[in-house]
């Protein structure tokens, strides 16, 4: 009988503000979906994942101004840490959108043209009390103090009076359909808790929303009336769209849209679940399978604010141990949909027991009895005995509940379940003596098999938590002489009995040092402040320019032979074991070409998607690094680096430049 293959599977983060550096709540929901993605490959599923930065509006504004630069070159600066937290933290989304790429305000434009053209958004008059700091309009039920003022109930700020031409989105006509797509799909918000939460908030009623601001410059120009700019969460909630290819790759659109789930914090649960959907349903699309609305992490039980002082810096907790224990104690230490109290102690407790413990003396002990009793080789796996066979089954069971664990999000209990095989493990190591029937040549086939088991016990654990550390998984991986790589593994045939026996083992190296808490603390209140990346950018210095004059003279004509064209980026990738260079699909207005560009060091792929500069167009074709590339981009080189000049998005690709 023939298979079914599985859905793919589409998972999306909250796209985060560029106003400031991203804190251990934005690594939070990032690692989830990571973990996610990770395992769905692993299970067999063809996944996208989405993430990026939400860079319009007026909080963005206010940062730039409060910094005396734009917003663009603003949000340049601010989303070069959010790219290095994402690698720092072994995060590999498939696309990363900014608000501002072309290809997204082109889609939002095209939404908003659609939903005018239906009469589900209509131009009117709105008044109300707005919060600046969280962008959003007071609902009517916040109370007015004695004085008559409003305070936002989200962030404690005085809220002001605004009245203005607006855009209103028809919310009030689907209040209807909301109710019945709840109904209908009982597991379209999770947990359950938010679902009722979500329903009664739209069973109460729901107004019509205003949709565009005539305050705020920085943000999308409402398509025909520029005097209006697209409200930042209208905007915003497209990226879920815009970012899997909607109005320009259909077949990526239809491959992955609706959404498998979108991941959010809960503050932000009546956005992606009324909001959105409602949205949607005007355009005609089909919604999102689930919105997961997790938890809050809370600092000494206190929501973390920079007023507080009590903002967690994710590169103090990467610092020494990598990201493996951070994403470890961030999935196990409570389930996505609770909040969680973060304390210094408790991290360290966990990577000390779970880590170190548990899991670090199992590898290390087991690895280092095969090295000095069997050269490092993997032993053969001698007659099985009843206690054997119950580690064998043990794995077995738990790989099927675990993954099952996984499947629905409960990445916690996927990795208690994972850590009760590793306790059994050990106990089965302790009670067989491994080092007792060394001394026995007789017992040496009885030797052979509990080593066996240990490794077998190893490599299947390293493919089962590769979805949540995947560099200590493929460590472990390659420590039991596997050549590949562990997340290729699929769930479905990994087998506790397929461990070759007679392969040598890799020198196992220490995987999770113990951490000293005092040291840990010292070094937290002292020298980690200086140790941290995540600052915003300064400006780079002017570097001294070389002489220009010494370059020899050229007619016009030699100039003219030049063929320079404008360039739009399509695709942008790294150039696999280059580290300089990108692979970029350009369009040319009357065809597309590949280039490769040294400019790895200073742009991420990403942030040139979307992008127009200029290219030599009749170059010579050369092969570089193996790759062919048809044409070579303008760039300055300041002080080591590539700056590119762009266009602005209304210059046709292919325009000739002279
Ligand atoms: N830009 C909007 C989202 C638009 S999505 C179309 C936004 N950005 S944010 O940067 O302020 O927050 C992004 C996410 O981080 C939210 O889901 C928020 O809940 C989450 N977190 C911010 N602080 C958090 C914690 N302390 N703990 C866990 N997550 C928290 O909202």
């Amino acid at each position: 009988m023939e298979k079914k293959s599985k859905p793919p599977f589409y998972v999306t983060t909250p796209i985060y503000y560029v106003n400031d550096v991203p804190h251990i709540g934005h690594a939070y929901t990032t690692i989830i979906a990571d973990a996610l993605a990770r395992f769905m490959k692993m299970d067999g599923r063809e996944v996208f994942f989405l993430t990026g930065t939400d860079e319009h509006g007026q909080k963005v504004e206010k940062a730039a101004a409060e910094h005396g630069v734009d917003p663009r070159t603003w949000a340049d600066r601010v989303v070069v840490r959010f790219f290095d937290l994402w690698k720092a933290l072994d995060c590999e989304p498939d696309f990363f959108i900014r608000t501002t790429m072309e290809l997204h305000e082109k889609g939002v434009q095209k939404m908003f043209r659609l939903l005018l053209d239906k009469g589900d958004i209509y131009k009117g008059e709105y008044k109300g009390w707005y919060c600046v700091s969280d962008e959003n309009f007071l609902t009517d039920d916040v109370p007015a103090s004695a004085d008559g003022t409003k305070t936002c109930p989200d962030c404690g700020r005085k809220a002001q009076v605004v009245s203005e031409e607006t855009y209103f989105f028809r919310l009030s006509a689907f209040q209807q359909r909301l109710l019945d797509h709840y109904r209908d799909h009982p597991r379209f918000v999770r947990p359950q808790s938010r679902m009722n939460e979500v329903a009664s908030f739209v069973r109460g009623g729901l107004k019509d929303l205003s949709i565009t601001r005539t305050t705020v410059k920085w943000g999308v120009p409402v398509p025909g009336d520029p005097a209006h700019t697209i409200y930042v969460w209208y905007d915003a909630l497209h990226n879920y769209v815009t970012g899997i290819g909607y109005d320009r790759d259909p077949a990526l659109f239809e491959k992955f849209w609706p959404a498998t789930v979108h991941l959010i914090g809960k503050d932000i649960l009546r956005f992606h679940a009324v909001f959105w959907p409602a949205f949607l349903l005007a355009a005609g699309l089909p919604l999102p399978e689930c919105v997961f609305g997790h938890g809050w992490w809370l600092k000494d039980e206190a929501k973390m604010s920079k007023s507080k002082g009590n903002v967690l810096d994710p590169y103090v907790l990467l610092r020494a141990m990598g990201p493996d224990p951070l994403r470890y104690f961030l999935l196990r230490e409570v389930p996505i949909g609770l909040d969680g109290n973060f304390s210094h102690e408790g991290f360290i407790h966990r990577v000390n027991s779970d880590l170190a413990n548990d899991l670090g003396n199992l590898v290390s002990r087991a690895l280092t009895m095969v090295r000095n009793y069997f050269q490092g080789t993997i032993p053969p796996p001698a007659p099985e005995e009843p206690d054997d066979a119950e580690i064998r089954k043990t794995f077995g069971e738990m790989k099927d509940r675990a993954v099952a664990h996984y499947e629905s999000y409960a990445l916690n209990k996927a990795l208690e379940e994972i850590w009760s095989f590793i306790t059994a493990v050990n106990k089965y190591l302790a009670d067989k003596a491994p080092w007792k029937l060394a001394k026995d040549p007789a017992l040496r086939p009885r030797l052979a098999r509990v080593l066996h088991q240990a490794v077998a016990a190893i490599r299947g654990t390293a493919a089962l938590i590769a979805p949540v550390m995947p560099g200590s998984a493929q460590k472990m991986w390659e420590f039991t002489g596997e050549p590949g790589r562990v997340r290729d593994v699929r769930f479905d045939t990994l087998r506790f009995e397929d461990l070759p026996a007679g392969r040598p083992m890799k020198e196992p190296e220490q995987l999770f040092p113990r951490v000293n808490l005092k040291e840990f603390l010292a070094e937290d209140a002292g020298t980690a402040k200086e140790k941290t990346m995540n600052e915003i950018p300064s400006p780079p210095e002017r570097p001294a320019a070389p002489a220009v004059s010494e370059a020899p003279l050229i007619t016009y004509d030699e100039f003219a032979k030049l063929d320079l064209r404008v360039a739009h980026v399509l695709e942008a990738v790294k150039v696999e074991g280059a580290k300089k260079l990108l692979k970029l699909k350009i369009d040319l207005g009357t065809e597309q070409r590949q280039i490769v560009a040294g400019v790895a060091e200073s742009y991420a792929p990403e942030q040139l998607v979307g992008k127009k500069f200029i290219i030599i167009a009749n170059l010579q074709p050369a092969v570089i690094r193996g790759v062919e590339s048809q044409g070579m981009l303008l760039a300055a080189a300041a002080g080591g680096k590539a700056m590119i000049p762009f266009f602005e998005p209304d210059v046709p690709a292919g325009t000739k430049v002279k």
